[in-house]
């Protein structure tokens, strides 16, 4: 052997050795959702949904835009599943959208060219070999169903139940990996709390826990139902979906370590904690109640789960679906004022980006690749979840094509995926970026790119093209483990 060879055979062996590898039945994917994608906002006797409305009403998204046209996946939903497959991806994530199925959504009428087109769209994934992981619900309420009160009603847990039934009846024979709800948090906060996403009711203090409690119900409630009507006989999974990012202490003094907690808590735990544990977080619960008080409630703003629903509600996931971005710094606030209940007063907290991240073209969306590590670390001790999807992650950009700042940023978190899987023996079995296409980035409308596939919203054929993240992404799926 010369000199060379025998460089070349060490190197060989050097690089068996320490490219870790993905485990060998690791799916991976990438999502989208309904009103993101599809467009189709009124087609075939599609009815209202509480985002058609928010979206039409001038002044909420940026630039006016809507989600009328998108990317035209409804009519478009073959050549989406043609780039799965051109690049080797395993595992789609869509959410149904529930006024296509139900106009109004109640079960007294079915959209028959809506069901048609979730069954073409998942017959198409099927016969390229790409396993469907369906969202029932990714925040287009009936428009009808937003009117009765939307998620601060009660009864919406059971309307989305009749829902769900039907969906698992429609689709559970093909469909393999559920998630009932696309992350409460941001719905709660962004909708209930503040009001800058659909319905657009800044209650705040209020209707974000009345929220929180109402998706904790709904979700048990799709839950117990495939359980109890179809688990027997489809053998599937309904997953809890849930975001979760990290929040660093922002100094080692008790107080910002309590706001740490904080901020878990407030953001993971709410809705993480019932569906695994049957109750809130201890820290809410008593931070809710502590700051009523205060502010003369004879209440706590927090509702109280009966026991009844305590046992309803504790247990309901097969897997988890974490959708995790980025991660924070948080630094103590003090109480100063009684006067007005908010999520913001609740929490005490001030949350910055450490300066030595590196910012994406979104506000709140910096690089911090070992953020992922630890929420993989901390949902699996503390929730005990079993398998573990990340359901979400992405970067964006101005849709650039050759987009090195996303193929940086998902080579970093990817390889702490992978670190959680190997050095922590963490059960993570799929994972499906955010997302496969440019696509109406709610109240930022077109201006904020996700896609690894770019869409040429000025075309009317909603032209896709590849960015250099998707050959990249293509060769880390094939390889299975992290590629230059
Ligand atoms: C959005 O529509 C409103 C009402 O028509 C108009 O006043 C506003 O200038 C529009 N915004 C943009 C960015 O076009
Ligand atoms: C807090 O302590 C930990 C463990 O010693 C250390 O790794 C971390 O850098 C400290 N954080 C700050 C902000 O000083
Ligand atoms: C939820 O179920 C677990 C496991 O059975 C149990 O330990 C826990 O006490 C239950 N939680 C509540 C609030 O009942
Ligand atoms: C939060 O932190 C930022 C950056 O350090 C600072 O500019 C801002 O004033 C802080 N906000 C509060 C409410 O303390
Ligand atoms: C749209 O696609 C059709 C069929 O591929 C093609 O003939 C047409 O030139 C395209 N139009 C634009 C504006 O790209």
């Amino acid at each position: 052997m010369g000199a060379l060879k025998v460089l070349v055979f060490f190197g060989v062996i050097v690089g068996c050795l320490s490219a870790k590898q993905f485990p060998e039945n690791f799916l991976f994917g990438a999502a989208g959702a309904s009103y993101q994608i599809e467009g189709g906002w009124d087609a075939d006797g599609k009815g209202l949904s509480m985002w058609d409305v928010f979206a039409h009403t001038p002044g909420k998204i940026k630039n006016n835009d809507t989600g009328d046209v998108a990317c035209d996946s409804y009519n478009k939903y073959k050549e989406d599943v043609a780039i799965l497959k051109q690049l080797g991806l395993k595992v789609y994530r869509f959410s149904i959208s529930w006024p296509r199925i139900l106009p109004k959504g109640i079960p007294t009428e079915i959209n028959q060219a809506g069901v048609d087109y979730y069954r073409n769209l998942i017959k198409e994934l099927k016969d390229a070999g790409i396993e469907p992981l369906v969202t029932l619900y990714h925040w287009d309420l009936p428009q009808h169903l937003a009117e009765l009160g939307g998620w601060l009603n009660p009864r919406i847990a059971d309307y989305f139940g009749d829902y769900a039934r039907i969906c698992f009846e429609l689709f559970g024979d093909q469909v393999k990996y559920w998630l009932p709800l696309n992350e409460p948090g941001t719905t709660c906060v962004h909708g209930y709390e503040t009001g800058d996403l659909a319905p657009g009711l800044p209650l705040s203090g209020e209707g974000i826990y009345q929220c929180a409690y109402v998706h904790v119900l709904a979700h048990a409630k799709a839950w117990h139902i495939y359980n109890d009507e179809f688990r027997s006989k489809q053998g599937g999974k309904v997953g809890f979906n849930n975001v979760c990012f990290w929040f660093y202490p922002k100094s080692n003094n008790s107080e910002d370590i309590e706001a740490q907690t904080r901020a878990m808590e407030f953001g993971c735990g709410l809705y993480a904690n019932p569906i695994y544990n049957g109750d809130w977080p201890q820290v809410v619960i008593d931070r809710v109640a502590y700051r009523s008080k205060k502010e003369g409630y004879s209440f706590s703003r927090l509702p109280t789960f009966t026991e009844e629903e305590k046992q309803y509600i504790n247990g309901t996931s097969d897997y988890y679906g974490l959708n995790m971005y980025t991660s924070y710094l948080v630094e103590a606030l003090a109480d100063e004022s009684f006067d007005s209940p908010s999520l913001e007063q609740d929490l005490a907290y001030n949350s910055t980006a450490d300066p030595s991240w590196a910012h994406s073209a979104s506000e709140w969306l910096n690089l911090d690749p070992p953020g992922i590590r630890n929420v993989l670390n901390y949902v699996n001790e503390k929730y005990n979840p079993g398998e573990i999807v990340v359901t979400e992650n992405g970067w964006s950009d101005n849709g650039e094509l050759d987009d090195q700042g996303r193929v940086t940023y998902l080579k970093g978190y990817l390889s702490n995926v992978l670190d959680a899987i190997v050095e922590d023996s963490i059960n993570v079995i799929a994972y499906t970026t955010w997302s496969l296409m440019d696509n109406f980035e709610w109240n930022q409308g077109y201006t904020q790119k996700f896609g690894i596939v770019q869409v040429d919203f000025d075309s009317p054929n909603r032209t896709r093209t590849l960015k250099s993240s998707a050959e990249w992404y293509k060769r880390v799926a094939a390889a299975k483990e992290i590629v230059d």
